[in-house]
């Protein structure tokens, strides 16, 4: 897979180049361009955003450095994702989609946003998602772009080493994942799920079930499907 990210502050990610990421792109499973949209600027002061039509307040990003920045990159087999608190919101499905492209693009916005026919523009020539990281505002798109890129970057085969492990967590089966537990069996007077060390592998499986399917129900029970609810 290849990734392209475009920012006006491209020393953000330079966190990408350690741990499991880092080692796919080392691999080459991964590739990944990090670009500075001010290099896509050709006036004096590299500006990149100016006062918003119709006023209001903030600013809005210039549509021209933006055409010239995604012109160099884009074709019409890229999918273009533009982090935004008004996007959809960004799931494990979406992740999972994502981890099918064959080239990525994220255009990361600041300040009030994109001029909107940037987005219109770039649909009229590839596939173009806005993706918010949830229900709240970040200063710009970086580390939405970040928390994107990690979540699918996993997903691509051979990244992450053993592939059981992505089945066996939060939201694969649409539940909250089962609490884990490692040796000591006992820590400050705490003892680890007796039936954990029982080698009865079904029962484990049936406690496990049953461990996420309360957990859901106390924290996030907008996620439990319909047959799990209680009646009440
Ligand atoms: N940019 C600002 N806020 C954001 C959010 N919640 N998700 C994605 N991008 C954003």
């Amino acid at each position: 897979m290849r990734v392209d990210i475009f920012t006006i502050f491209p020393e953000f990610f330079s966190v990408l180049d350690v741990s499991l990421l880092g080692k796919a792109r080392t691999s080459g499973l991964l590739e990944l361009g990090v670009h500075d949209l001010r290099d896509f600027t050709t006036d004096r002061h590299r500006s990149v955003d100016d006062t918003p039509y119709g006023g209001g307040a903030g600013m809005v990003m210039k549509p021209e450095p933006w055409g010239q920045a995604l012109d160099s990159v884009v074709t019409p087999a890229s999918t273009v994702i533009f982090p935004s608190p008004a996007g959809e919101v960004f799931t494990q499905r979406r992740a999972r989609d994502l981890s099918t492209r064959e080239h990525l693009v994220f255009a990361c916005g600041r300040y009030e946003g994109i001029d909107q026919r940037v987005i219109d523009d770039t649909a009229s020539r590839a596939e173009v998602i806005e993706l918010s990281l949830g229900d709240y505002v970040l200063n710009g798109g970086e580390v939405a772009t970040m928390a994107v890129v990690e979540a699918v970057g996993r997903l691509v085969p051979g990244v992450v080493g053993n592939p059981e492990s992505l089945t066996e967590e939060s939201h694969e089966d649409g539940l909250l994942e089962y609490p884990s537990y490692t040796k000591p069996a006992e820590w400050r007077g705490r003892e680890v799920p007796p039936i954990l060390l029982s080698g009865h592998h079904a029962q484990i499986a049936a406690w496990r079930r049953q461990q996420q399917i309360e957990r859901t129900r106390r924290v996030r029970p907008e996620l439990l499907p319909d047959e799990l609810r209680e009646l009440d």
